[in-house]
């Protein structure tokens, strides 16, 4: 590696926050009743500290700027910090140069609260041993931070920042200095600025760095659930959010997920196919299920990429081995040929008293097939499913009786230290 400490800026190299930002400069010229600037304008908010955007580029005095500031600060904390999210590519750099032993820092103009608030909220807070920025009113310069974010140390430092200020500073601090032109930057100014090493994409760091990307790992979730348990719309939440905290996530279902499986799937769950034999039933699944791990889950895998899919084998073994009354070890047999070995790493499993899931999955729409089977089918598959729980550690058991939002934060909670402790980014 070229160097001992990497530094980052926040905004437009760690984090795209473009949009959070522009809302909130929006929100303050519109309360203070000013008329918008058009676009080239807004973009140069993207990058300096505030007061610097609303005097230079609007022509507001420094009593204007600052009560802008002010509307501007209630609002990005408590609606727009988080309408942001991790370039790609970033987690997987920071983890590799993690792994080689670098200090890691963050030198920003974003006040502190706000951007330790941001990297909290996407995990990218354990990584940094330094984070840099203003306290409240402080009116700092890139340079200074770079040395607070280096605890004062001389080290053989490098700054990555997608302004010509994070040059400027770099230099200031006596660091080499890295334009990350995926950023809101431009090369012009950059140029300007002396720069010397440019990154098109994140995937140049390496190199600039002299750092070997890790290997690439695939993580597979998969969801399960009582009818009603709402495992669809949290397996969409958890997809959601850990897009926005930069990893690649493949979102898909069962039955379903391919082409014929979604034929397959229309099959297994119209109301009118009364005459399916529950061996027919569980070879349909099976069948599904041995295109989906084949075109889909196992590809993605392959590329590193973290797979959800709502419902896999187990409710298989659930609703066919114990619903239908096959038994578990012939679906299990079904099976064996379709998933190839391939099991998820982490199951979640959202618990809702199965009488409960079914009055909500009811209110909704008219039940399929599978969900018109009756009470005491759904009892047998509740207790499949507690059976496995207990017997297979790779179960997560989260209720999911609150409110949405609140079982999102508990799945997203529990499904990101498993992937910390499976040593992903
Ligand atoms: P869904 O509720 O996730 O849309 O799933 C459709 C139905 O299919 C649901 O009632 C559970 C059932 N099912 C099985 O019976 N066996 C299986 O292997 C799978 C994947 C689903």
């Amino acid at each position: 590696m070229k160097y001992k400490a990497v530094i980052f800026d926040l905004d437009g190299t760690l984090t795209d926050s473009a949009p959070g930002i522009l809302e909130g400069v929006v929100y303050a010229l519109t309360q203070m009743g000013r008329p918008l600037p058009d676009q080239s304008t807004m973009r140069r908010f993207l990058g300096p500290p505030l007061m610097v955007s609303f005097t230079s580029f609007l022509g507001m005095t420094e009593d204007e700027a600052s009560q802008a500031q002010d509307i501007y600060r209630d609002f990005y904390l408590e609606q727009a910090a988080l309408n942001n999210s991790v370039y790609p590519g970033v987690r997987a750099l920071l983890q590799a140069l993690k792994r080689q032993g670098a200090y890691l820092g963050v030198a920003t103009h974003k006040p502190l609260k706000p951007s330790l608030h941001i990297l909290e909220h996407f995990g990218l807070l354990p990584y940094f041993d330094e984070v840099a920025g203003p306290a409240h009113g402080e009116e700092v310069g890139k340079g200074e931070l770079i040395r607070r974010a280096l605890r004062g140390q001389q080290m053989d430092a490098v700054m990555i920042g997608d302004r010509a200020t994070d040059i400027t500073g770099a230099q200031e601090a006596g660091v080499d200095g890295i334009a990350a032109l995926y950023g809101y930057g431009h090369l012009e100014e950059f140029e300007r600025a002396g720069c010397q090493h440019y990154a098109p994409q994140v995937s140049d760091l390496y190199a600039l760095l002299g750092v070997q990307p890790l290997p690439k790992q695939g993580y597979f979730i998969s969801f399960e659930g009582n009818d009603g348990s709402g495992k669809s719309t949290q397996a969409r939440l958890l997809a959601e959010r850990l897009r926005q905290s930069g990893y690649e996530v493949l979102l898909t279902r069962e039955p379903g997920g391919t082409k014929v499986g979604e034929q397959i799937r229309e099959m297994l769950l119209k109301r009118e196919n009364t005459d399916i034999e529950h061996l027919t039933e569980a070879l349909l699944y099976a069948a599904a299920r041995a295109q989906h791990v084949r075109e889909v889950i196992e590809p993605a895998l392959n590329l590193g990429k973290l797979v959800i899919s709502d419902r896999y084998v187990d409710s298989s073994i659930a609703y066919q081995g114990a619903g239908r009354g096959l038994g578990e070890e012939l679906v299990r047999a079904i099976n064996a040929p379709a998933i190839a070995g391939r099991l998820p790493d982490t199951t979640v499993f959202l618990r809702l008293d199965p009488e409960e899931g079914m009055g909500r999955a009811m209110r909704k729409r008219e039940a399929d097939r599978l969900e018109a089977a009756g009470d005491q089918f759904h009892r047998d598959v509740a207790a499949a499913f507690d059976r496995m729980i207990s017997a297979e550690p790779r179960f997560l058991t989260i209720s999911s009786k609150g409110e949405k939002a609140q079982t999102a934060q508990a799945v997203y909670g529990q499904v990101s230290a498993r992937l910390r402790a499976a040593g992903l980014p």
